[in-house]
């Protein structure tokens, strides 16, 4: 076991991510959470879409230019005696494969919900990586300041979309003009929003009684008072008790309500938050199990970003660190590359600034320069220690172009540009069988990773090319059932389905929808259809 500085220093960490549908309050959540840390002191600093302040996160001129986080990044700050990882996943529609990626490295979720909307596709989607990991969820529905759907039916559609179970921690008093503030059951108290200025000051709950209607009333009105008792009334009926190990294995979401704009309800949250999440947890590797109090250090390589720098045209290779300690000084064993290496200028991002680190513990994520030896899913451990922390799936496309150069003088740039980048897994390409490298398929999860690849072959490679979309939207690998062999050629295929390879000469199609699917299989009795990421 490593020594009691190093455990108490793990201990004290908590590495999470926020997931939400753009708009839904993700940016002025975390600006609170740093708020409050201290590690900022001004809201507004993490990200002014309306004014020249740019994101932490903003490193590329596309995101200046767009205004938005291409990029996932990751903030620590101190809070209470915890040291806490903020691991944010870009925030714009058009997300891209990172942000699944940056789930990877997280212990548990916080998923920010619109009041008014509820679920939204991209909460969707991130809630299925989260739930494929099993690690805990933490609901906060926000924006309790405007119109709000009833929150029964908001706590309802969790449950039937989801299928988690969820339990209110505390209960919104009213909504827009009328939202007066929260019930918190566990304390038996209210939080009233009249009072509050946004201010960072603790506000004191009030004890209730209900019935003492007289003193409710003189809070929140009768008519808001009679909603709460009947609705609290119901929920402690319907409730079968708080139980924190389910909410530690990912199958019940507790929920608190407030508004993130106006600082209302955010504190009480990251202390319960804080309270029922659990130090680092212990990773897999083959058959094997790491502890994050393990002596011996290992990490998992889950992002490389370009071209963070555009003076230096470096690359950054994100590691979240497993166990141990990392210590800047030090060599460590890259598994995949079977060497000994340094990390080379280690740092980590202290709420706004990037800083160097000189020594960094599990749970923690650095950065580390990459002269284009990592890969995705790279581990790198303490010499001797023969680990290979699980893969990152391959995270399966949406989204297919023909990409196509246009200057046959630049073919080797638009090659090694194109092989690159997909190496770095930011795009995936496919060819069609027989065909050259003059016109490859390009795949992506997010639609926004076509312009930064586009961005990327003109100012790294110099290389402007001919884009297409193609309306497919599922790829699948060629296998035969019982072992036996597929030729691909010789499939009965409709004509909308594209056969197509990957770079390793692995056969895949693609169908522009379920039907083609099914098409395909009722045609070909022989022919099975693997899921993407499990052949690669
Ligand atoms: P995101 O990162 O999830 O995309 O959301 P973000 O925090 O940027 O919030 C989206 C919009 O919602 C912002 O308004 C923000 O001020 C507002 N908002 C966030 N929390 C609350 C809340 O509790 N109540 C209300 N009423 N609004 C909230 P905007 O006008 O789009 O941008 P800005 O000018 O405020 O930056």
């Amino acid at each position: 076991m490593i020594d009691a500085q190093s455990l108490h220093e793990i201990q004290k960490r908590r590495t999470f991510a926020i997931i939400s549908h753009p708009d839904a309050g993700k940016t002025t959540l975390t600006e609170k959470f740093l708020l409050y840390g201290g590690a900022i002191q001004t809201a507004g600093s993490v990200k002014g879409k309306h004014s020249d302040k740019h994101a932490v996160s903003d490193w590329m001129e596309l995101e200046k230019q767009r205004g938005i986080s291409v990029s996932s990044s990751v903030m620590q700050f101190n809070y209470n005696g915890y040291c806490i990882n903020i691991l944010d996943t870009p925030g714009h529609q058009d997300f891209s494969e990172d942000t699944y990626r940056t789930l990877m490295a997280a212990d548990s979720a916080v998923m920010v919900i619109d009041a008014a909307k509820g679920i939204e596709a991209q909460t969707r989607k991130l809630f299925k990586v989260c739930a494929m990991r099993g690690i805990p969820i933490f609901t906060f529905i926000n924006k309790l300041d405007r119109e709000a759907r009833d929150p029964l039916d908001l706590l309802d559609e969790l449950e039937q979309e989801f299928g988690i179970r969820t339990y209110p921690m505390n209960w919104p008093i009213g909504c827009g003009v009328d939202f007066r503030g929260v019930y918190d059951r566990e304390k038996k108290q209210i939080l009233t929003f009249d009072n509050f200025h946004g201010g960072r000051n603790r506000l004191q709950g009030i004890a209730v009684d209900f019935d003492d209607t007289e003193r409710l009333d003189e809070l929140i009105g009768e008519r808001l008072r009679e909603n709460l008792t009947e609705q609290i009334e119901l929920l402690d009926v319907a409730d079968f008790g708080f139980d924190l190990d389910a909410v530690r294995a990912g199958k019940l979401s507790p929920v608190f309500f407030g508004s993130a704009l106006n600082n209302f309800g955010i504190e009480p949250f990251l202390e319960s938050f804080l309270q029922m999440t659990t130090a680092p947890l212990s990773h897999k590797a083959g058959e094997v199990e790491i502890e994050s109090g393990d002596e011996r250090f290992s990490a998992f390589v889950f992002k490389i970003q370009a071209n963070m720098n555009k003076a230096h045209r470096d690359r950054i290779a994100f590691m979240r660190i497993c166990s141990g300690k990392f210590e800047r000084s030090k060599e460590y064993f890259h598994v995949q590359g079977g060497k000994n290496i340094k990390l080379a200028q280690p740092q980590q991002m202290m709420a706004q600034e990037r800083e160097g680190v000189e020594v960094a513990y599990a749970g923690d994520i650095i950065g580390v320069f990459d002269p284009g030896i990592f890969s995705i899913g790279d581990t790198i451990c303490q010499p001797g220690m023969k680990i290979t922390y699980e893969g990152i799936p391959n995270f399966t496309p949406e989204h297919f172009a023909y990409v196509e150069q246009i200057d046959s003088m630049k073919r080797k740039q638009f090659a090694k540009g194109m092989n690159q980048i997909a190496q770095e897994g930011a795009i995936r390409i496919f060819f069609e069988p027989n065909s050259g490298m003059e016109r490859v398929i390009v795949g992506v999860v997010g639609v926004l990773q076509y312009d930064v690849l586009k961005f990327r072959m003109q100012t790294e490679y110099g290389v402007g090319y001919i884009q297409r979309e193609i309306p497919y939207d599922i790829i699948r690998y060629v296998s035969g059932k019982d072992g036996k062999e597929i030729d691909p050629s010789k499939l009965k295929l409709s004509a909308e389905t594209k056969w197509i390879q990957d770079v390793r000469g692995n056969d895949l199609l693609l169908f522009p929808g379920n039907w083609a699917v099914t098409w395909a299989l009722e045609h070909n009795e022989d022919l099975e259809l693997l899921p993407y990421g499990s052949n690669a």
